[in-house]
């Protein structure tokens, strides 16, 4: 059977009982790994394509956990057109009020509140009996039901909770007003018979079950986060938990791509739908990888850069004969583009637009002619443009259009006599100041140099390269995540030359850090110009 009947014979035989809801929780639960935190406007940018893209429901931010989550959630909320917009709380009335609070302005809005019910967490982490966790169960979902009546309750920990004891505390749940029940894989040890078995004894022997969603929330500590979902699924969950990319705690939570599309692909033995949007995948992946700066790996499912790539010449002829011999999915149902090589240093304005708008691109007046300056510049310095060049390049100037520091010419001295050396000139709010520093290799110069320019404590946290397309010529891209009294600001920059790119990549982490540190010290002048 092929996609398209596959689809059609799923839209005849669709019926709302086999509708899988999709919560997101790349900007709560993905944002806890660590090193992976965004800015404020970049999960405003991750929650509106995914309220584009289908997702049921997003869960913005975990409320009582700091000002910034506070924001987040808040700012989401005004902006939300489809999806439910979520917040985290804790089994304390303190954190249920802040999380109401910040999704006052939501027009379909969801409290999830969550309290540890395993042997482990009640007595370690909680220092609470059965009865007290009870308690504090019934309590606090009635607190919750009084803002919302759409009331997401977890037993952390589920999966190594006693039985008995999880039907009751989930049983008491639903009649203090909960409407979803999820059950997590707090720490990514079930199996899926496991899971599977979970799900089902609960919805057996819970009285109401019929009344609520059960939901999946699995970890992949042992690989099994999606596999677990869907097992869950079929146990009669119908809601999954997951993240873009399967970012998340530890080893991650199950990937929003690989539930949705295994859904998909396989609705031979998967007989279930969800609303999800599945070409704006591919895209949705990207942005998650550029904000959090986790590069997707290579070879993973669905999104990696080689998840249609055919490198074999068995293979590469089979797909030529029919793509179906080796593909089960068609690239182009989860937004993957066949590469093109579409503009060179003779296009003109015209076919720059058109080819930004055919990629999902709308730029001001400012950045599009900035953007079309460097692209002629790019063709000059390189054989063939990709579109994977072109979405760098305005990836790019979207991140640093608006930037107070920006780099303006960088010379370096490199090679096998040291130290090395860097001259660099950048605008800071429109004044063009030059500094030279030396280093250990061209980045570090650079960097020594920048500081010159940009005085600051922060840490150099991680400083990540990787080539945009095949060849000595390809554009490099750079992410650089830095680090000041724990807060974190991760900045990208592209360019063929690796040291430009990280250069800009630097500048435009230090941009984000000394626009947080006048958000926390408003009046201080922070971008010091030297
Ligand atoms: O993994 C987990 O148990 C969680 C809960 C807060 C749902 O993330
Ligand atoms: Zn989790």
């Amino acid at each position: 059977m092929t996609a398209e009947t596959v689809k059609a014979t799923d839209t005849a035989t669709r019926s709302n009982k086999d509708r899988v809801l999709i919560f997101d929780t790349t900007l709560r639960d993905g944002e806890q790994s660590p090193g992976a935190s965004m800015t404020l406007d970049e999960k405003i940018q991750v929650a509106e394509l995914l309220d584009a893209m289908g997702v049921d429901i997003i869960e913005a931010g975990f409320p009582i956990a700091s000002e910034g989550d506070f924001e987040a959630v808040n700012e989401i909320a005004k902006r939300l057109k489809r999806s439910t917009v979520c917040g985290l709380a804790r089994a304390a009335f303190g954190d249920i009020d802040r999380a109401a609070e910040a999704l006052k302005p939501a027009e379909k809005r969801r409290i999830h509140t969550f309290i540890g019910t395993s042997p482990l967490h009640r007595q370690f982490q909680l220092q609470l009996d059965q009865e007290q966790v009870y308690e504090r169960v019934v309590a606090t979902v009635t607190r919750a039901r009084n803002y919302t009546d759409d009331v997401e309750w977890s037993a952390m920990d589920a999966t190594r909770t006693e039985h008995d004891y999880l039907c009751r505390v989930v049983e008491a749940a639903i009649r203090a007003g909960a409407t979803t029940i999820n059950v997590p894989d707090t720490v990514g040890y079930a199996t899926p018979e496991e899971y599977f078995a979970l799900i089902r004894m609960l919805i057996e022997r819970v009285p109401d079950s019929d009344k609520v969603v059960f939901s999946t929330h699995c970890h992949d500590d042992l690989g099994m986060a999606v596999a677990n979902s869907l097992a869950g699924v079929r146990a009669g969950a119908r809601q999954i938990e997951c993240t873009i990319n399967g970012l998340g705690e530890r080893a991650g939570n199950a990937a929003l791509e690989e539930v949705v599309m295994a859904i998909r692909t396989r609705s031979d033995v998967l007989p279930y739908y969800t609303e999800v949007e599945t070409p704006t995948l591919m895209q949705a992946s990207k942005l998650v990888a550029a904000v959090s700066s986790f590069p997707v790996q290579y070879n993973k499912a669905i999104v990696g850069k080689n998840a249609f790539a055919h490198e074999s010449g068995i293979h590469q002829d089979g797909v030529l004969k029919n793509a179906e011999t080796y593909e089960i999915m068609r690239p182009e149902d989860v937004g993957v583009r066949s590469t093109s090589l579409v503009l060179g240093k003779h296009s003109g304005r015209h076919a720059f637009r058109d080819k930004l708008k055919a990629m999902g691109y709308e730029l001001g007046e400012n950045a599009f002619e900035d953007a079309f300056r460097r692209l002629k510049d790019l063709a000059d310095r390189k054989k063939h443009v990709y579109d994977e060049d072109i979405e760098a390049l305005v990836e790019d100037e979207i991140a640093t259009s608006s930037e107070r520091a920006k780099v303006i010419a960088l010379t370096v001295i490199a090679g096998t006599g040291s130290p090395q050396k860097a001259i660099i000139t950048m605008d800071v709010d429109g004044v063009h100041v030059t500094k030279e520093a030396t280093g250990s290799g061209s980045v570090d110069a650079t960097f020594n140099a920048i500081r010159e320019i940009m005085p600051h404590d922060a840490k150099l946290a991680l400083y990540q390269v990787h080539a945009v397309t095949e060849g000595t010529d390809a554009q490099a891209e750079v992410s650089v995540r830095l680090e000041e009294d724990g807060k974190i600001a991760v900045g990208r920059g592209a360019d063929v030359d690796t040291v430009v790119a990280s250069a800009r990549a630097f500048v435009s982490a230090l941009n984000k850090m000394s626009q947080r540190r006048r958000k926390s010290a408003p009046g201080e002048a922070t971008l010091r110009a030297g």
